[in-house]
C-alpha cells in the first residue's frame, strides 16, 4: 500500500536571521515522517495589507495565496510578540483571506508550534492564532499543545537536544496522523488562481 503524501506549507512568524522559530521549523523538516512534504510559505516580502488592493493583489500576494490554496495542510511556527501573534504573520493571514469569499485558508488542517525564551513559551500567541484561524474556518489540531521555552533547547547541530527531540518528534508524528483523518482539506471552496 502506498502512503498518501501531504503537501504542507510552513509559515514562520519571525523574519529575524537567527530566529529560534526558524530553527524549530528546520528541525521539523528533518523529523517529519515520509507522508509529509514540508515547504516554507515565505511571508517576508508581502506588502502591508491594504483593502484597496483586494481586486488587484500584488504578484507576491498572488503567489503566496496560490501556495496556501494548493497546500493540503499548514504548520505555523511562530514567536509571541506582546502576548499575541507577530504583525508580519497576521499581515500574511489577512492577505490570503481576501478578497471576501475567496479565502485560501478555508478547510486547511493546521498545526501550531512556537518557541520563546520566556517560560510561557508562546502560549498566548498560539491561543490568539487559534482564534484567528477559527474565524477563517481552518481546522486546528487540538492536541498535543507544545509551548517550548528556549532553555538550551538546541544542540550544536541546531537540532533539539536528545531529551527534547522526542517531544518534537511526537508532535510532528501526531500531526502526520491527524491530517490523514481530516476530510475538510478536500471540501474547501475552489480558489480561482490566475
Ligand atoms: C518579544 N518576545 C516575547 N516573548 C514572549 O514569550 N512573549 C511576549 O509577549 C514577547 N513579546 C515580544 C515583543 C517583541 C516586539 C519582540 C521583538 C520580542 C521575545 C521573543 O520571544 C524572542 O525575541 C524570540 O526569540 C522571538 O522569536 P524568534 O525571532 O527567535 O523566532
Amino acid at each position: 500500500m502506498t502512503l498518501e503524501t501531504y503537501q504542507i506549507a510552513v509559515l514562520i512568524g519571525s523574519l529575524r536571521k537567527e530566529s529560534l522559530n526558524r530553527k524549530l521549523a528546520e528541525a521539523l523538516y528533518r523529523l517529519a515522517p515520509s507522508n509529509l512534504t514540508l515547504t516554507e510559505a515565505a511571508i517576508g516580502d508581502l506588502p502591508l495589507y491594504n483593502q484597496d488592493y483586494d481586486d488587484h493583489q500584488a504578484n507576491s500576494v498572488k503567489q503566496f495565496k496560490a501556495q496556501i490554496a494548493k497546500a493540503d495542510g499548514l504548520i505555523f511556527v511562530t514567536p509571541e510578540y506582546n502576548h499575541s501573534v507577530p504583525g508580519v504573520l497576521k499581515n500574511a493571514i489577512d492577505h490570503a483571506s481576501r478578497p471576501y469569499g475567496k479565502s485560501a485558508w478555508t478547510g486547511k488542517s493546521a498545526g501550531i508550534l512556537g518557541i520563546s525564551p520566556a517560560p510561557t513559551g508562546t502560549s498566548m500567541s498560539q491561543m490568539h492564532l487559534r482564534n484567528i484561524m477559527a474565524a477563517l474556518s481552518a481546522d486546528i489540531m487540538p492536541q498535543p499543545d507544545v509551548f517550548i521555552q528556549d532553555d538550551d533547547f538546541f544542540g550544536p547541530d541546531n537540532m533539539p537536544r536528545e531529551t527534547k527531540r522526542d517531544m518534537l518528534q511526537k508532535w510532528v508524528n501526531s500531526y502526520a496522523k491527524w491530517i490523514t483523518c481530516q476530510e475538510s482539506r478536500t471540501t474547501g471552496p475552489e480558489i480561482l488562481l490566475e
